[in-house]
């Protein structure tokens, strides 16, 4: 049984240092590993690293023979940031890097697939309001809902690629739709929420006063975060739950947090941070069109696989503190 995680991110390490607590020893596959980051989470010599680029279809395969893959944790992608810098990320890599894991693990019979997708593939419907938690089976109109961002419109075409192979080739699998993860590390910070994280925890520790102008950082309303240690659980429960009959699964809060909440929480960190907040734009988080008052709905990937979120934004901005 060999468990391989792609992406030895963030999330992959976090992930990672779960799987080795328990004894077991993952696979983790990086276009760049970062060794030193890796050790910041995973002790030495618990997980065997592997420099490789997920889209490359005969090195995947040759991989997954090779460590005798049975299930796969796939977290390896650009973020939406370094596609907006970089949009051929999101074919090549995001969707191509998961159809060529997605052969290697047909080719040789892995039990269990799990895909990191992103709740941003429901944000386009928030144009008309939203009356209740969101939940993943959401109606979305094919045109005037499509996704906003080639990031979003690549996990969504990732999704039904994963159910396909599914569905036509009888691989079993989930799609887990992270929310906006709090989390930071040794390695580099690629996210939106990381980058508000590592912004106030930075002046708070200089004990100096911030100005949040960036209108990625600001959102009317709420928004639904979800702490990357609860991610890592959530991935581990779903590899190990008996079924999913879900398949697809919000992976988040379950809570809304404005902007006023998530500066409560950094204040109750750094007591005498001073935090000067622009002119909050009426849009939501991360540049999004729309504002909303709903967080996303839990509840099936509780049923399924016992999921329940254990961190607030509070905890998840100490548990970084070490790591600004
Ligand atoms: N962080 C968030 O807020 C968030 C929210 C929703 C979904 N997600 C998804 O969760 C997953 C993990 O996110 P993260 O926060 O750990 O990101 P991260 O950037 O920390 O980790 C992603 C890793 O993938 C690696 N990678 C990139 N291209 C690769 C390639 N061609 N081959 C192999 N490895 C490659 C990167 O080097 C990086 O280490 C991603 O799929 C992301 O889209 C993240």
């Amino acid at each position: 049984m060999t468990i391989l995680i792609t992406g030895a991110g963030l999330i992959g390490c976090r992930t990672a240092s779960l799987l080795a607590a328990r004894g077991e020893r993952p696979v983790l596959l990086d276009l760049r590993p970062n060794e030193a980051a890796i050790a910041s989470l995973v002790p030495d010599g618990k997980a065997t690293i592997v420099a490789g680029d997920v889209s490359d279809r005969a090195a995947m395969l040759d991989l997954f023979k090779r460590h005798s893959v049975t299930q796969v944790v796939h977290t390896a992608a650009a973020l939406s940031l370094a596609i907006r810098e970089r949009p051929t990320l999101a074919f090549d890599v995001n969707l191509g890097g998961t159809v060529a894991l997605l052969e290697a693990a047909r080719a040789i019979g892995v039990k269990r697939f799990l895909y990191a997708s992103s709740t941003t593939v429901a944000y386009s419907t928030f144009g008309d309001p939203v009356t209740a938690p969101v939940k993943e089976d959401l109606a979305l109109r094919m045109a005037s809902q499509a996704p906003r961002s080639l990031y979003a419109a690549a996990k969504l075409a990732g999704e039904w690629f994963v159910r396909l192979y599914g569905d036509q080739f009888g691989l079993d699998w989930a799609a887990l739709r992270y929310a906006a993860v709090l989390g930071l590390w040794a390695g580099p910070n690629n996210s939106v929420p990381g980058g508000l994280m590592a912004k106030l925890l930075g002046q708070g520790a200089a004990g100096g006063k911030v100005r949040i102008d960036d209108k990625l950082y600001l959102w009317t309303r709420g928004e639904d975060f979800v702490d990357a240690r609860d991610v890592a659980a959530a991935n581990v429960a779903a590899l190990d739950a008996p079924a999913l009959p879900s398949r697809v699964y919000n992976i988040a809060s379950g809570r809304m947090t404005s902007v006023a909440d998530f500066v409560a929480a950094a204040r109750r960190v750094h007591p005498n941070l001073s935090i000067e907040a622009a002119d909050v734009p009426p849009t939501g988080f991360a540049g999004f069109p729309w504002p909303r008052d709903y967080a996303f709905d839990i509840s099936a990937a509780a049923k399924d696989f016992g999921y329940r979120p254990a961190h607030d934004v509070e905890s998840s901005l100490r548990d970084a503190l070490p790591f600004v």
